[in-house]
């Protein structure tokens, strides 16, 4: 194992060099969603600081919001001008004209997401979607998803998620749709329970299972809804095989924290950057801690999970 973070990362590294590096060391490329761009700025600003790859999120919803081609501009332009391993997923993608809309503009990987529907059909959406990316943009990062774990990055009253993926449908399902990462259901659910937000309970992972999973699929795994994930379940869940880790509701609720808190501090206040400045930087404290954890370095506790 190369010790963490001796390796440069630079601007010319592709994804999947990346991720193959970041397997050797034993660490975890973070996947951070954006759908403003305050969030974009924290998430560039986080990556600037710690010196770290970062892939940067945006599900239909988001993309709708921001504009697909408009967010690949700016996340090319920040990867540019910053010279570091700044990458752009289309996340939870439900049908093939979005995909291929993601792979046009210039995309680096697509969240193929027909997980709702049974297990034959998601197989052959997820296949066609694969081979037309992969048409457009040969080294496009295809990702497939198998099982439940609830929508939305919100905060929610009760657990959602349905049965736990298995490492025999993962085997089939990667063989029979040539995916380079799977999202399989381990234990994480998408979003936070309010007792999470408040940092009096955290989510916990079946840690086995991804070790089972990683060995039977045999590529890259990504691990969804990591929002509120016990610190230590992160570490191992790395070290079982998990490559990537996405988190949305973290920054989310520093977003609307902060947002809060910068309006109330002066009412009179009109100035847009004035405002936002604090919540860049909030959110970037957020990111710049989990990336910390995804790479084996120390982290503060105060960082993440301890709104109030
Ligand atoms: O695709 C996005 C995520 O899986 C984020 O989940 O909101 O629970 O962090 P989260
Ligand atoms: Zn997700």
């Amino acid at each position: 194992m190369t010790a963490i973070g001796t390796l440069k990362n630079t601007s010319n590294d592709t994804l999947r060099e990346v991720l193959t590096r970041l397997e050797k060391e034993g660490a975890a490329l973070g996947h951070f969603n954006v759908s403003d761009q305050v969030l974009l700025k924290a998430v560039v600003a986080a990556a600037a600081e710690t010196k770290l790859p970062v892939l940067i999120g945006a599900s239909e919803g988001e993309r709708e919001f921001f504009g697909a081609r408009q967010l690949a501009a700016l996340v090319r332009s920040d990867r540019e001008e910053s010279d570091l391993p700044i990458f752009l997923n289309a996340d939870h993608t439900h049908s093939l004209a979005k995909a291929l809309e993601a792979a046009k503009a210039g995309f680096d990987a697509v969240t193929i997401d027909f997980s709702a529907l049974p297990f034959e059909e998601n197989v052959a959406r997820t296949k066609e979607t694969v081979q037309a990316i992969k048409a457009v943009n040969p080294a496009i990062l295809a990702e497939g998803e198998i099982g439940d774990i609830g929508t939305g990055s919100e905060i929610k009253e009760t657990a959602q998620g349905g049965k736990l993926s298995t490492p025999e449908e993962a085997r089939q399902f990667v063989e029979a749709t040539g995916i380079d990462n799977l999202a399989p259901a381990v234990g994480n659910m998408h979003g936070m329970l309010k007792s999470m937000v408040q940092g009096k309970a955290k989510k916990h992972l079946d840690l086995e299972r991804i070790a089972q999973i990683k060995q039977a699929a045999g590529v890259f795994l990504t691990l969804h809804g990591g929002s509120g994930t016990d610190d230590e379940h992160f570490r191992r869940a790395i070290a079982a095989g998990i490559n990537i880790i996405h988190i949305n509701t973290e920054l989310r609720v520093a977003w609307r924290e902060s947002l809060g808190e910068s309006l109330a501090r002066d009412p009179n206040e009109v100035v847009p950057y004035k405002i936002l400045r604090p919540v860049v930087d909030s959110v970037k404290q957020v990111v710049s801690s989990r990336l910390r954890l995804f790479h084996g370095q120390p982290v503060s506790p105060e960082a993440v999970g301890t709104v109030a």
